[in-house]
């Protein structure tokens, strides 16, 4: 069942209205973090949808956030990036942070790749390191699957969702055996997400260190989850910005992502390259 004006039937019109749009079928869905948007001028014969343009979308309003769909061919795959994300901080439940997911999966997209900056939190990360995700732990105080139940479900919705490999072993194998042949320095760790905007006191990070997060955040979480509720494949990658706990800016955190964003994107074109032989 798919209840007229629920999120699954917005999600149906927004994909109708971005394949009309673009022409593409995409295999890889990618979410750009705070900064790490220029990422999407290595797409190819790029068609950019502004975000208010695509039906229900919402729009961001935060900075380093354009606000683009970004579609076209990175290294000839077909791929669909976001240039910005909406952010539960932002106002949004988190049935709405997760509704481009919910699109991706309708435009067939089967794997998706999820960046965001996040402070570091295990003493042997430096700032510019790039982190693979391999679990998180979501201590934003809500779930974006939480009310869908109501809303009409499609066949391949499960509410019940599996959260033991939400990050996919596989692809994180792939990563790192690029980052390998590539002399990219790779760290691997669990990202703890907050709700924000606010940066975390000195005692917060010594309880999320304890607790075992190696770095923090306040996104990826929401998209991680409703990709797995629809079972895409999901690959997460954060930037070290900042180190959590300390004096930090969003300018700070925007300026660390532009200051790395030539080897992230090197490292992100590789990888999905190497990803769309294993999809
Ligand atoms: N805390 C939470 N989110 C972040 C941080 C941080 O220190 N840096 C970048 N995103």
């Amino acid at each position: 069942m798919n209840k007229k004006g629920g999120i699954f039937y917005k999600a149906k019109r927004a994909a109708m209205f971005i394949r009309k749009k673009t022409g593409l079928n995409p295999h890889f869905g990618i979410i750009l973090g705070s900064g790490l948007g220029n990422f999407a001028g290595n797409i190819e014969g790029g068609k950019s949808i502004p975000y208010g343009k695509i039906p229900h979308f919402l729009k961001t309003a935060v900075k380093g956030h354009s606000g683009r769909l970004v579609t076209g061919k990175l290294k000839g795959i077909p791929v669909a990036a976001m240039q910005g994300r909406f952010h539960y901080y932002e106002g949004h439940s988190m049935g709405e942070v997760a509704f481009p997911v919910m699109v991706f999966y309708q435009l067939g997209i089967k794997s998706l790749i999820v960046t965001n900056a996040a402070g570091g939190i295990n003493p042997d990360f430096s700032t510019g390191d790039i982190m693979l995700i391999k679990d998180h732990i979501n201590l934003m105080g809500a779930n974006p699957i939480l009310n869908l139940i109501q809303d009409g479900i499609t066949d391949n919705f499960e509410p019940f969702v599996n959260m033991a490999d939400a990050y996919d072993k596989g692809y994180i194998a792939i990563s790192e055996e690029f980052a390998l042949k590539s002399d990219i320095k790779l760290k691997k760790g669990v990202l703890a997400a907050i709700s924000g905007p606010v940066y975390e006191t000195p005692a917060e990070i010594e309880m999320l260190r304890r607790l075992g997060a190696d770095a923090v955040c306040m996104s990826t979480v929401p998209e991680v989850i409703m990709a797995r509720a629809l079972n895409i494949r999901v690959l997460g990658v954060s930037l070290i910005t900042n180190r959590a706990g300390e004096t930090v800016s969003h300018n700070d955190v925007l300026k660390e992502s532009d200051k790395n964003i030539n080897k992230f994107s090197m490292f992100l074109a590789g990888i999905i390259e190497a990803m769309s032989n294993e999809q």
